[in-house]
């Protein structure tokens, strides 16, 4: 069979319907591959385990040329890793794997942003109310400059997590969302370049081993060290997705307020079941609506073809959401990560596939240590949540809670048992 023809150009509604646009498509086209148009080009969304693999197999799917402009300029920097195939995403990656799943390393980042959210705490106590969605970007842009060896000031660090959090929330919009996204991207390239500048030419100097040294002094597969912008964008790569794990920890305010009984088991520092959260909250709630990349070649899926070039959309929110997969897709339930850990190519908020080979997230362990370490300290605290907008609407991409999380901070901080 070949490539029919599509569903109307959907690329429009892709960005007004946000997460819902593939799954609701393919409630009303049943079958293993959907047909539909982005961006003016022929795509195929698939969905599943299988599906995950046949998508990480490079020479099914490419990502050169594959990455929107729009995308480039605000989220993931032009020349980063996320844009490269074969041997030369192979070398980069190598360099994001060495320098991001090191469990010591993993564990002496948690332990920053375990110092860096109790500093913060102790400030919230003096507040007649915080944002949690305006506060852990503060805490996680301490920890990971602090971790990865980006010298801040010590008026830099709300600056810094403002425009990190601009990066990712200007990504899939128009607005003006977006054109603050492709400023502060621009201006703070040009900061980071200035530092891997100054490293190099040793009028800065960086603890041996640390992001900042690793990435300065990193050879690509053609022999040579990056480009100072292509190092700069690689910078960003490590400490803008460190700082965007606040929306998955604003999220579990969202889920500790609405299922009460969580809180006390998160409460009694159980690791293992707070990684079980840190799994369900990556599930459950919206972040990545899907990934996409190139057909290589002409392909063919479950006896249809994929003509080469089409653009393959792998629909990762449908996934998380599918009753294929899941029970209960809709209930929010850590118990189900407790005591079967999450099928690699099952759970993919960050991508599928192998990390070492593939495009799959190279800072999985990072933000499932993270959340571990910060969602229970979120369920210690003793606060109120007043009355404030919850809803996360699902046209809105990247999704967030409206009202940022309110918290209305008890005295001591610390929970009333
Ligand atoms: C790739 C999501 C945290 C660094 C990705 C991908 C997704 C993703 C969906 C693309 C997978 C693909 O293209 O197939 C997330 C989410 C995070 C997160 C939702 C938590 C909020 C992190 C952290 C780091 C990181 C903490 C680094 C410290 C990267 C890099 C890539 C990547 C460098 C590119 C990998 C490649 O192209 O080979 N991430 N990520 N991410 N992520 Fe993450």
């Amino acid at each position: 069979m070949t490539v029919g023809r599509p569903i109307l150009d959907r690329s429009a509604s892709a960005l007004a319907k946000g997460y819902a646009w593939l799954p609701d498509l393919r409630r009303r086209n049943p079958g293993p591959l959907l047909r539909t148009r982005v961006l003016g080009r022929q795509a195929a969304a698939l969905r599943g385990p299988e599906a995950v693999r046949f998508f990480y197999d490079e020479d099914h799917v490419r990502r050169a040329g594959a990455m929107p402009e729009p995308v480039l300029s605000t989220l993931f920097g032009h020349g980063a890793v996320h844009t490269l195939d074969g041997p030369a995403h192979r070398q980069r990656k190598d360099m994001f794997l060495s320098l991001l799943t090191e469990p010591r390393e993993v564990a002496e980042l948690a332990r920053h942003a375990a110092e860096c959210w109790d500093d913060a705490v102790e400030a919230w106590a003096e507040r007649p109310s915080v944002v949690l969605f305006d506060e852990v970007p503060r805490v996680l842009t301490r920890a990971v400059c602090a971790w990865a060896a980006v010298p801040l000031g010590p008026d830099d660090t709300d600056r810094l997590a403002s425009d990190l959090v601009a990066m990712v929330d200007g990504f899939g919009t128009a607005g003006p969302r977006h054109w603050r996204a492709r400023a502060v991207r621009k201006r703070r390239e040009r900061w980071l370049e200035d530092l891997v500048e100054r490293v190099r030419s040793g009028h800065a100097t960086v603890p041996t081993g640390s992001v900042v040294d690793v990435i300065a002094k990193h050879r690509d597969v053609d022999g040579r060290p990056l480009d100072r912008h292509t190092a700069a964008v690689e910078l960003l790569n490590v400490i803008r997705p460190t700082v965007a794990i606040s929306w998955f920890i604003a999220y579990a305010g969202h889920a500790l307020h609405r299922w009460p009984h969580l809180r006390k088991r998160l409460r009694h520092d159980d690791t293992p079941y707070a990684v079980a959260f840190a799994h369900e909250l990556r599930r459950f709630y919206p972040f990545a609506p899907y990934l996409g990349g190139l057909a290589a070649t002409d392909l063919r899926w479950q006896d249809e073809d994929i003509p080469a070039d089409t653009m393959v959309l792998l629909d990762v929110y449908g996934q998380h959401h599918s009753d294929e997969l899941w029970d209960q897709p809709y209930a929010f339930d850590p118990d189900r990560f407790l005591d079967v850990p999450p099928g690699r190519d099952e759970l993919i908020p960050q991508g599928g596939g192998d990390r070492s080979t593939g495009h799959r997230c190279p800072g999985e362990d990072i933000t499932v240590a993270l959340l571990a370490t910060l969602v229970p300290r979120l369920a210690r605290l003793d606060y109120d949540v007043p009355d404030q907008d919850l809803r996360i609407s699902l046209r809105r991409l990247p999704a967030r809670i409206r009202s940022g999380f309110v918290l209305e901070m008890a005295c001591s901080g610390a929970l009333r048992d």
